[in-house]
């Protein structure tokens, strides 16, 4: 086993499920198989390589209520969102409890293998009201749930392959091997930045003031599913290597993908970023304002609230931020905490809104968006 280095994982010990061996392959082939989606798969990768330690499976019927009821696993640990493999009616009757199944993709292609040791039927409305605080189909999170199928199984997985993350693979790399990185460059605290949206001033403010208080930052965008008005994620990684070329210290910052899917569910979502990127290796996460927020579901700061109250329990720290604009009487990016100008000095603008500017070809302002970045998105946007 290599050596992990750095902070402790979440729950003690970093998983690694991962079994690439040709005889543990072999033997999957004669497995029932169960297909499963590109949402299941990033799921079951991120189990695998210990970026959801300490879970070693879709969750069992007591974990699945512990966490939807309690926001802790049984074992007592903290963990907000639920890691489910939901299947339809005739897929549950086809597999036994204690049976162990193949999980493959559309094309039959063998992913995984599961030891199905619970079978059962959540209450989906219970876990959309305790989740993601709302019952609304409206809500892109709560919709996805609703769409799948209606049982749930749980029980331990393998990893049989290694993903193929395309034109990311560059930036693909495990937490065994972020922590390693982190070591070689000789940090001992580490932010982790969670996006799911191109990079903007308030971003890098946000960022860059927290690594003055740190040694390095780990900029982790999401890059698994997105609703669909959400900025694609390879135009997204280019504004990202935009940005860090001209504006970052090559020393001080990593671009590493984080392959999951955007839940939206706000305050537990930014729980769950932050235990995940603990088991990547970061000593501190951030976050700023309405985190992993969606629509007006959630309060501007519900998500540094929310985590306010748990953070003893979270074994790393937090950077909170208030929300940042650019001020042109202070010539420069704050937040109310550090300017007393009137709003109307203040030039900031909505996700929405700049979307739009780069739907329609305009480049928004330089106090909004760095031009470099701004010229490759409305270029990704055009293709
Ligand atoms: S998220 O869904 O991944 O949270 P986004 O990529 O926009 O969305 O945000 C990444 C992080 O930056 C989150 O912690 C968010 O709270 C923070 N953030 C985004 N915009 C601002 C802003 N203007 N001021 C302060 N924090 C912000």
């Amino acid at each position: 086993m290599d050596k992990v280095y750095g902070i402790t994982p979440h729950g003690g010990k970093l998983v690694n499920l991962k079994d690439l061996s040709e005889q543990t392959y072999t033997a999957a082939e004669k497995l029932p198989k169960l297909q499963i989606n590109a949402w299941n798969i990033s799921d079951l990768e991120l189990l695998a390589i210990g970026g959801f330690s300490p879970l070693t499976g879709f969750m069992s019927e007591a974990d699945y209520n512990s966490v939807v009821q309690t926001m802790h696993l049984t074992s007592g640990v903290i963990w907000s969102i639920p890691i489910t493999l939901p299947v339809s009616e005739a897929n549950a009757a086809k597999f036994a409890v204690d049976e162990e199944i193949a999980l493959v993709d559309a094309n039959n292609t063998i992913y995984g293998t599961m030891v199905v040791t619970d079978k059962f039927r959540p209450d989906k409305k219970v876990e959309a009201q305790n989740v993601y605080g709302t019952t609304e189909e409206a809500h892109p999170g709560v919709k996805k749930m609703y769409s799948t199928g209606p049982v749930y199984l749980g029980g331990p997985v393998k990893l049989l392959r290694n993903l193929d993350h395309g034109d990311f693979s560059d930036f693909y790399m495990e937490p065994l091997e972020t922590r390693k990185m982190f070591h070689d460059l000789g940090w001992q605290t580490i932010v982790g930045f969670q996006t799911r949206n191109p990079i903007h001033r308030a971003h890098e403010y946000i960022q860059k003031t927290a690594l003055e208080s740190v040694d390095g930052l780990l900029l982790n965008p999401l890059v698994g599913e997105t609703k669909a008005d959400d900025i694609p994620a390879d135009v997204r990684m280019k504004s990202y290597q935009e940005i860090l070329k001209y504006y970052y210290p090559k020393d001080r910052v990593r671009l590493v993908i984080y392959p999951a899917a955007m839940r939206y569910a706000g305050p537990k979502e930014a729980i769950l970023h932050a235990i995940v990127r603990k088991n990547y290796g970061c000593t501190h996460f951030i976050v700023g304002r309405d985190h992993a927020g969606v629509g007006d579901y959630y309060g501007t700061y519900e998500a540094q609230e929310l985590i306010s109250s748990v953070e003893s329990e979270m074994g790393m720290q937090f950077f909170k931020f208030e929300n940042a604009f650019y001020c042109t009487k202070c010539g420069s990016m704050a937040t109310d905490k550090t300017c007393p100008h009137d709003e109307a000095e203040h030039i900031s603008l909505s996700g929405t809104k700049v979307r739009k500017m780069l739907r329609d070809g305009i480049v928004p302002p330089k106090e909004v968006s760095r031009p470099e970045v701004a010229r490759v998105l409305i270029e990704g946007m055009r293709k």
